[in-house]
């Protein structure tokens, strides 16, 4: 609770748009929360969210997090990695994303949406975290192990830590009753941002574009079956998510999931109130804002089309099915 200003709301996840200028996206939002909500009857696929750029991903997500972070009813953390093209090696890679999944474990077990954000908080002080919570407990002596071996061990382990560690969402998740929704936008990063070597080796080449990184996303191809830590990715590269979930070791792995632009209609309402923050006080009816935004729904990029075979089994009806008595 922020106590300089009453009534303002600490949200998990800083979202882009402002509260109310997030639009429409209903029924997306719905189905990725019931996605979650499966989590726990281990009747939720891996799930690859695809559109162009620009068309709402990012945002969507965060709006995801942020709704599913106020149900512990669900029992299914909303672990959130964005992923960035930041050069860094496997072990400081690894050492980020374990810190980042045990903070936001510990925030949604505790409801503490602050910790949830606060990635100034070490992996150390994490651990020495006071609880009275049975998963938290559970996930301060999964921190504990890490840390033991993170620290007694260098480089050549950080491979084989990774592959432990990817296990270690699906086995707390067992222990503890709270699972895990792997969330990680901008997937296709993980091709080329990571590097199996010492940093001096690292630093040694010219990296652009990725030149001698590891392909981490591969390494997921075990937990992207996992009902127990599934999970749901997105980035704005689109052909490259694509191409990593539909091909390699990930191929066939995930469901697709489409996203289309705005309606027209939403267009406006978005526009109407988009002007009440950047129209420096101007108003304007919504009758007015349907031309502009026909405009730029014109203009915007048309959602892919999706294969006949994607078509046949969206996610959906591949849950609805899983449910149904054999
Ligand atoms: N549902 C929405 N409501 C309001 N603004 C949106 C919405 N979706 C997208 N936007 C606007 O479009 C921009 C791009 O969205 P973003 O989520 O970054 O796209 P993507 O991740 O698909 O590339 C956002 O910064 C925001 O201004
Ligand atoms: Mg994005």
């Amino acid at each position: 609770m922020n106590t300089l200003i009453p009534d303002m709301k600490i949200w998990p996840v800083e979202e882009m748009v402002h509260e109310d200028e997030f639009t429409d996206r209903v029924e997306i939002l719905r189905e990725l929360d019931q996605w979650i909500a499966a989590i726990q009857r281990m009747a939720a696929p891996s799930t690859a969210l695809i559109a162009p750029r620009r068309i709402g991903k990012t945002v969507l997500l965060d709006r995801l997090v942020n709704t599913v972070f106020l149900k512990p009813e669900y029992k299914a953390v909303p672990f959130y990695f964005k992923m960035n093209r930041e050069k860094r090696t496997l072990r400081e890679f690894l050492l980020e994303y374990a810190t980042t999944f045990f903070r936001q474990y510990l925030a949604y077990c505790e409801q503490d949406a602050m910790l949830f954000s606060n990635d100034s908080m070490s992996l150390n002080k994490l651990a020495s975290l006071s609880t009275t919570h049975t998963a938290s407990q559970m996930a301060l002596e999964y921190i504990e192990q890490f840390l033991e071996r993170y620290t007694s061990h260098d480089e050549e382990d950080a491979l084989i830590h990774w592959d432990a560690f990817i296990r270690v969402l699906e086995r707390l998740g067992s222990h503890s009753g709270i699972r895990v929704a792997v969330i990680i936008d901008e997937f296709q990063d993980m091709q080329t941002s990571v590097y199996n070597m010492p940093k001096e080796l690292m630093d040694s080449k010219d990296r652009s574009e990725g030149y001698g990184a590891i392909l981490l996303a591969n390494t997921f191809d075990r937990q992207a079956q996992s009902r127990k830590a599934p999970m749901l990715v997105s980035g704005s590269a689109v052909t490259m998510v694509f191409r990593i979930v539909m091909g390699g070791p990930l191929g066939g792995r995930f469901d697709l999931m489409y996203m289309k632009p705005l309606s027209i209609p939403d267009g406006a309402a978005l526009l109407h109130t988009t002007l009440k923050y950047y129209g420096q006080g101007q108003t304007i009816s919504i009758r007015s804002t349907i031309l502009p935004a026909i405009i730029i729904s014109l203009w915007t990029p048309r959602p892919l089309q999706i294969s006949s075979e994607s078509r046949k089994r969206p996610w959906q009806q591949r849950l609805k099915n899983s449910m149904q008595p054999t």
